[in-house]
């Protein structure tokens, strides 16, 4: 049984997470909060919190040699697989480097942090509405059930998270990898990804074994291993957050 922790109303349950560390206090445990006012995405993104979805962070050991990009990958794989029992039609999808979609709109984003020896898993989940904003749609648009239950969903992420956790643990990343293969629907697009301000054009190609995008540019492949991704259409970015 792992501590929790509820709150009604928070900055940012990452924010928590994060000061828990920085102060010495941290231990294994889990954070909730009804609301944010201050949500975080990666980037430094603004994450919209308003009650009826869910905002967790997860603070835990880092296990020793861990490598992040597999551990988002991870996590996103589980998230997916929970959410997946509210959609009828399957077309819930996995985004690189960790986000899930339904069609192009996004349902759940992951930020993940690694602080001393411990690292926070933070997960958001559009249930019950998504913000204002093209690409975003909530578990409840897709379903179309009344009411979704928040802690429903919770408690399903945190039992499919330790399934995944244990698998990725053990090193069975193949396992992870294959998953994400089946769920990720841009592969052989050419898509940009983009670094802060850098960003790099090519084909995807598909996820190493070491958890890395692969980008088919001319005739080599590259790396990747943190960013974001993003279609490209004839030219255009297709803006996919
Ligand atoms: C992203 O896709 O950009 C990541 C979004 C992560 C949002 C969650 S909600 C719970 C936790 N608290 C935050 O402020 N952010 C994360």
């Amino acid at each position: 049984m792992h501590k929790v922790l509820k709150l009604q109303s928070v900055d940012s349950t990452h924010k928590y997470a994060v000061r828990l560390v920085e102060n010495g206090k941290a231990e294994e445990c889990i954070i909730i909060a009804e609301k944010q006012t201050d949500g975080v995405g990666r980037c430094g993104r603004i994450w919209e919190s308003p009650s009826g979805n869910l905002y967790t962070s997860i603070i835990k050991k880092l296990p020793p040699d861990t490598e992040l990009g597999k551990l988002s990958l991870t996590v996103a794989a589980a998230v997916h697989k929970v959410l997946s029992h509210y959609v009828p039609d399957n077309n819930l999808h996995l985004h690189w480097p960790n986000d899930v979609y339904y069609r192009r709109s996004k349902v759940a984003g992951i930020l993940i942090a690694v602080l001393d020896h411990w690292m926070i898993i933070s997960i958001g989940v559009n249930v019950n509405s998504a913000p204002d904003i093209v690409n975003a749609i909530s578990i409840r648009d897709i379903s179309g059930v009344e009411v979704i239950s928040v802690e429903e969903v919770w408690r399903s992420i945190l039992i499919e998270l330790d399934i995944w956790l244990e698998a990725f643990c053990v090193s069975n990343f193949l396992f992870i990898k294959n998953y994400w293969l089946r769920y990720v629907n841009e592969i052989n697009c050419k898509v940009i990804i983009k670094n802060g301000l850098d960003s790099i054009t090519g084909i995807f190609k598909g996820i190493g074994d070491d958890g890395r995008l692969i980008l088919g540019k001319q005739d080599k492949d590259l790396f990747i291993s943190s960013g974001d991704m993003f279609l490209n259409v004839e030219g255009i970015t297709v803006n996919y957050e």
